[in-house]
């Protein structure tokens, strides 16, 4: 699902029960992450952008498709007064979009 934490983009995936949230915006030509198509890569859980399939990382927002790209990734804690997104890791550019989420 996509959400906007202090005004930016964050795709946010539950795989197998486990919370990880990237950057909402392919850095190719800024496909909509949050569409993607989640996938295993090595046991590894990875989003493939819908537009033209870079593929990322989602524990650390690197993109295996292309070495050198990638997207921020952001810790995410389950609590039960909400979702929380910390600072994010990796390339990022601009104030923390950490917060609270749900
Ligand atoms: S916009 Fe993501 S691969 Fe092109």
């Amino acid at each position: 699902m996509g959400v906007t934490v202090d005004g930016k983009e964050v795709a946010l995936f539950n795989v197998e029960g486990r919370y990880y949230a990237v950057g909402g915006r392919c850095p190719h030509r800024s496909g909509p992450l949050a569409k993607g198509k989640v996938e295993r890569v090595e046991g590894k859980p990875a989003i493939r952008c819908p537009l033209h399939g870079w593929l990322f990382e989602l524990e650390t927002g690197r993109c295996l498709t292309r070495p050198g790209a990638g997207v921020p990734s952001y810790p995410v804690e389950c609590r039960e007064d909400g979702v929380f997104l910390g600072a994010p890791h990796g390339e990022v550019s601009g104030p923390s979009p950490s917060g609270q989420i749900g």
